[in-house]
């Protein structure tokens, strides 16, 4: 896990946009995985100015959100997919073919999840997965509890994650009680994962994910068994690491590391493969 720890918002959505192009540019990755919520909205705004500037293009790009609430329409506006729609796709250059989304209103929630698999399966697996994360310490919507092998599933969802999410809603009654939601399986199956976190108010959760033991009771902690997941928080994410310091000093040192290393292997008589 590499922790990334930035001055504010603005840098992490900057840090985070360069990741996803060198994804997408580099790495010619085909399949995205997308959270919604308020933490990826300036990284959103990042990807459209980057199309503008034609360093990345979306063209040949399919995408997966993680989750929709069971009960609302895709064009309902609190909706997920309406959220997306509004943010991010209608800006840029998607193939409405290319979005996939799980239905809120299935009439068959374990053959929606399962299609869901399958479609994910048929493009041959996300390449990057970019998450939040919640108060609880959830991905996607894997509230405490679930199992950190699940696939794509109907969860019921916490009254804290129901509280929270209220914002986006006229009454905290009108929050849908269920949702479906890839599994942490299913997360963990993505070949590159990019974790943005920003807010005092997601301290205690960034600092469980990244030092607490992996347990389902905090279902991001089971990235740190995943080979390349790279978490970009702000300060205030950062307030309640114990080893800030150290994880600080270590992001700073990755670079000075690569140039380290191929002044060894010259030294050596080694050919420079980096
Ligand atoms: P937020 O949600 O970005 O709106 O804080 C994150 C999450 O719940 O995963």
């Amino acid at each position: 896990m590499r922790v990334v720890i930035k001055d504010n918002e603005k840098q992490v959505a900057e840090y985070a946009y360069e990741i996803v192009r060198m994804a997408l540019v580099d790495r010619q990755y085909k399949v995205l995985g997308l959270p919604t919520g308020s933490t990826p909205l300036l990284l959103y705004s990042e990807l459209i100015a980057g199309l503008n500037r034609t360093e990345i293009d979306f063209s040949d790009i399919s995408t997966f959100n993680l989750d929709e609430y069971l009960g609302l329409s895709a064009d309902h506006p609190r909706s997920y997919r309406y959220f997306m729609e509004t943010r991010l796709f209608e800006k840029i250059n998607i193939k409405p073919s290319n979005i996939h989304f799980l239905n809120g209103l299935t009439d068959n929630v374990e053959a929606e999840c399962a299609e869901y698999e399958d479609q994910i399966a048929a493009l041959g697996g996300i390449k990057l997965q970019i998450l939040g994360i919640g108060r609880d310490g959830h991905i996607g919507f894997n509230e405490p509890g679930s199992s950190l092998e699940s696939r794509t599933h109907y969860v019921t969802l916490t009254k804290e994650t129901i509280a929270d999410n209220a914002r986006f809603f006229d009454r905290e009654k009108d929050v849908p009680r269920w949702a479906l939601t890839m599994g942490v399986g299913t997360v963990m199956d993505a070949e590159q994962i990019l974790l943005l976190a920003t807010g005092e108010n997601k301290a205690a959760a960034v600092a469980a994910m990244i030092e607490g033991p992996i347990t389902q009771m905090c279902s991001a902690s089971a990235l740190q068994s995943h080979p390349d997941v790279t978490v970009v928080i702000d300060w205030a994410a950062a307030s309640k690491l114990q080893h800030l310091e150290y994880w600080k000093q270590a992001a700073d040192d990755y670079d000075e590391m690569y140039d380290f290393l191929t002044a060894a292997r010259r030294h050596a008589g080694l050919e420079d493969s980096y």
